[in-house]
């Protein structure tokens, strides 16, 4: 009889065991999944697939089944990461019944491992419903994507009242049962602070390498998605230019008729 060995996966519980940082990035999709998967701790589903795979302008069109459907393709590429999955605008914010509707479904049909709300004190009351009933909580305070229009815009948070401001959501989301909170677009002094002051998993995105975890979106990161760069982040490749140059040689090969080649044709008889 062979036996199958199984990767284990992370939970909420084993990465707060961890003693590095939480290593965090967007996934979409099973391929990209699968890559990223044995070099990451946490995979996030994150609602700007919106932007990232739909081409909208802002993530508050994403609805619940797009979530749905992109958490399982995540879930069945990957084997050793946490799954986190981010309930979209409009599907939480009515109420802690509505909220704990949305989870459960997106947590039974995807079998992802947590949650990703936005917002701070007033999800407090929300969060505590959900984790008191089992659905484990990510928080997400400082920049909230699905509060773009509030906040005026992409932009640096954390001057003057709003570093006051967010201090006190991150303890209100660390009080509610959060496991852990995405920190966004805040002042590095601040987001340093709540990292000190949170007996929990801070995951900054443009906040401080003194954070517990780090994550960004993973076609960011690539190089893939170049139409909007935020200031924080770092290219690690150029997928980009490498699509288009292949691109271009298949377009070429096709246009010369070098594309498809013998070795790619069963039974091509070779005409003199
Ligand atoms: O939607 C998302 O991808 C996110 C990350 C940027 C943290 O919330």
């Amino acid at each position: 009889m062979s036996k199958q060995v199984v990767a284990k996966r992370h939970t909420p519980r084993s990465l707060a065991l961890l003693d590095a940082p939480v290593v965090s990035l967007t996934a979409y999709t099973a391929p990209m999944a699968k890559l990223m998967d044995p070099h990451c701790d946490l995979l996030l589903v994150g609602d700007s697939l919106g932007m990232v795979v739909y081409g909208m302008d802002s993530t508050l069109a994403v609805t619940t089944e797009i979530m749905i459907a992109h958490g399982q393709a995540v879930v069945r590429g990957s084997q050793k990461a946490c799954v986190a999955i981010d309930l979209p605008f409009g599907s939480y914010q009515k109420s802690p019944q509505q909220a704990f509707e949305t989870a459960a479904e997106v947590m039974a049909r995807t079998g992802a491992g947590c949650v990703k709300l936005e917002g701070g004190i007033e999800m407090a009351e929300t969060i505590q419903f959900l984790t008191q009933r089992g659905i484990p909580v990510i928080g997400h305070i400082g920049l909230k994507p699905q509060a773009v229009h509030a906040h005026g815009g992409f932009r640096m948070l954390g001057r003057g009242t709003e570093a006051e401001q967010i201090m006190a959501d991150a303890k209100a989301v660390a009080d509610a049962g959060a496991f852990a909170v995405v920190i966004e677009s805040t002042l590095e002094p601040v987001a340093r602070a709540i990292t000190e002051a949170l007996p929990i998993i801070t995951i900054g995105i443009g906040a401080s390498p003194a954070c517990g975890g780090q994550v960004l979106v993973g076609e960011d990161m690539l190089g893939l998605f170049t139409d909007f760069t935020p200031r924080f982040v770092k290219r690690f490749g150029n997928l980009a230019a490498e699509v288009d140059r292949a691109v271009a040689d298949y377009a070429a090969a096709v246009r010369s008729r070098q594309f498809p080649g013998p070795e790619q044709c069963v039974g091509l008889v070779k005409k003199d």
